[in-house]
């Protein structure tokens, strides 16, 4: 697919790109530019046309467009590393492609075909690429997204639609340096229920998890942890990244993708990495009483909450409204700190990438 170009006349000077690049903080600021695909309804299934690269800036939205009514949105979430070499790597793009197609078909949204999603944040970091920052454990957000944008009210997917991606440099999640966040259980809310749409990557699921996100920050914490009440309070997610248990054993839990978690692309690449580590990774059923339990009689020695924004980051206490359960202090060998090592030195080029996960952009 050819994009067209039209660069910004007005890009931010060496000096404001220094400015952010120094401390880019986490979804704060964005690049000069974006990249655009329209999509259009027709007899035949539908058409994908005018790829283009344009300035950043609003977007132009009729009021009736059914994006802003019925919430018809998907996303990705993806990051783009500088080496040392100064070249410009993505990690698995194809593996966000196609999440991002299963999200489409369940928002009955247009699917975007793979290479032309990967075009897209080729096209995107060529036109930003002073934008990729350099420190340690920093990359370039891509935010690629898909809305529609037919004025329309009647409740149908809409024909027109638009596909674009964003780019945001970025540092810690969390914020400053890496330290074990404290979590929130959420009893009043849930995040997704069966048939519904959790393992879509949709606005709306983010939407519904921030009254939770609100009541994990009124008790100190920096994330929501959402159970399954209807599954014998099973461990789902947090509120915008996947989970992982390790114990003394060698044995690693993860809740099973049971159609109500995101099939986490960190999650995926985690779980490979265990495993050639020689550990054994069990996808299964993770209930809140068994955290209870293992936290108690010490064998469970590590949590970890895992996502591209979040990479991997340990889980220091899980606050309840019946009493906190607390994870021991990291041991300086631990599993999550190395992974979390390995993962970024893939990554950022520091480490043999024997599973060819990386795309140069
Ligand atoms: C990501 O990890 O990329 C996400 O999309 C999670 C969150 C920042 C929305």
């Amino acid at each position: 697919m050819e994009f067209s170009q039209q660069l910004s006349t007005t890009p931010k000077s060496d000096e404001e790109r220094a400015a952010v690049l120094a401390n880019p903080g986490f979804g704060d600021h964005f690049t000069d530019h974006t990249a655009v695909i329209d999509w259009n309804w027709t007899h035949d299934g539908g058409r994908w046309s005018n790829a283009r690269i344009e300035p950043y800036g609003p977007i132009a939205l009729d009021p009736a467009a059914s994006v802003l009514h019925y919430g018809q949105e998907i996303f990705e979430g993806l990051k783009a590393y500088r080496h040392a070499d100064g070249t410009v790597w993505s990690f698995r793009p194809e593996a966000n492609a196609d999440r991002f197609n299963k999200s489409a078909q369940r928002l009955a949204l247009p699917e975007l075909p793979v290479e032309a999603f990967v075009e897209s944040l080729k096209e995107i970091v060529k036109a930003d690429r002073s934008w990729v920052p350099t420190g340690d454990g920093e990359a370039l957000y891509l935010r690629p997204f898909m809305i529609a944008t037919e004025a329309f009210l009647g409740v149908r997917p809409a024909r027109e639609v638009s596909y674009r991606v964003i780019a945001s440099p970025a540092g810690n999640y969390f914020g400053g340096e890496l330290k074990p966040v404290n979590i929130w259980l959420s009893t009043k809310y849930a995040r997704a229920g069966r048939g519904g749409t959790g393992e879509a990557k949709c606005g709306g699921n983010y939407a519904a998890s921030l009254a939770a996100q609100l009541e994990a920050e009124e008790n100190g914490c920096q994330q929501v942890l959402f159970l399954d009440p209807f599954n014998d309070d099973a461990v789902e997610e947090l509120g915008g990244m996947n989970v992982f248990f390790v114990f003394d054993d060698g044995r690693v839990v993860t809740p099973t993708l049971n159609g109500t978690i995101l099939h986490g692309v960190t999650r995926k690449s985690v779980i490979q990495l265990l495993k050639d580590r020689g550990l054994t990774v069990e996808e299964r059923k993770f209930t809140l009483d068994e955290w209870r339990r293992t936290a108690a009689n010490g064998t469970l020695r590590e949590v970890f909450a895992c996502g591209t924004a979040a990479v991997i980051t340990p889980i220091g206490q899980l606050k309840t409204a019946e009493g906190d359960i607390a994870s021991p202090a990291l041991a300086a060998d631990s599993v999550t700190l190395g992974i979390r090592e390995e993962l970024l030195g893939i990554q950022t080029g520091a480490v043999a990438d024997k599973h060819g996960w990386l795309t140069r952009l």
